[in-house]
């Protein structure tokens, strides 16, 4: 009797991916052939070396940048196919970011900080405000709807990133180091809530760390090392 294999196709496929820098006549290749695959609500830890490219994989994944060849498809989407106003349009719809210093915006408010991408996407009816409103009492933040960034501790500026990150329910959840600027115990309740909002949200999300603790948390653990994916057991 025969057996019939049905592989479901990943959520997100990178394959053959090569992206180089160009330092004066100098040529670094970050990656040479790369392939991975992440499954539709995977978290995935990104472990590697300072430099080993976890930075720009991650740009790679949220069409931030393209690489020199190979193909990233999110979900039915070929990013490398896109236009650059088709993949600026997919990233603010689809992709939310957390990154290491919070990158708030100074002169908007924290609901305004809040809501920028529900703004950014025609997202902003007021039933829509309103729930996004209540993701701020859900990081701890309701009573602060009117302060500055400046105003927030660190924990707090990065729970308003989390929830920044997450309010148009975006399909990829990057975060590069989100608790690479904060003291361990706030590092932990970041962490936390991170993991409590991915669950809840049911986002895919890949986050680089440098904490083999912090990994051991994620469903899959990966290592860059030397252009190569390495896969680690939690
Ligand atoms: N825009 C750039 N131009 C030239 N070199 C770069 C650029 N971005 C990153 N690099 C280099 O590429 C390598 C990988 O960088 P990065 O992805 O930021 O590593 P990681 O995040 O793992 O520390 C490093 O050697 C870095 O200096
Ligand atoms: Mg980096």
């Amino acid at each position: 009797m025969a057996i019939l294999i049905v592989t479901t196709p990943a959520f997100i496929a990178l394959r053959n991916l090569r992206k180089h820098y160009t330092e004066g006549d100098q040529q670094r290749v970050i990656f040479a052939d790369l392939d991975l695959d992440i499954g539709r609500g995977e978290f995935v830890a990104l472990l590697g070396q300072s430099g080993s490219g976890k930075s720009t994989l991650l740009n790679l994944l949220g069409g931030i940048d393209l690489p020199d060849a190979g193909q990233i498809r999110i979900s039915d989407r070929l990013l490398t196919a896109l236009s650059e106003v088709e993949r600026t349009r997919f990233r603010r719809r689809h992709i939310g970011f957390v990154f290491q210093f919070f990158n708030l915006i100074p002169t908007l408010t924290v609901a305004e900080n809040l809501l920028l991408p529900l703004e950014l996407n025609g997202l902003a009816a007021p039933d829509q405000r309103e729930r996004a409103l209540e993701l701020l009492d859900q990081v701890g933040l309701g009573d602060r709807r009117a302060s500055f960034p400046e105003r927030l501790s660190g924990g707090e500026q990065q729970r308003l990133a989390l929830a920044r990150a997450l309010v148009h329910g975006p399909w990829l959840l990057l975060a590069d180091e989100p608790t690479g600027n904060l003291d361990a115990a706030t590092g932990e309740r970041i962490l936390e809530l991170l993991l409590t909002l991915h669950r809840q949200a049911e986002t895919t999300m890949v986050m680089v760390t440098h904490s083999r603790e912090v990994a051991a948390r994620a469903d899959r653990i990966l290592m860059l090392d030397n252009g190569r994916i390495r896969e680690l057991n939690p």
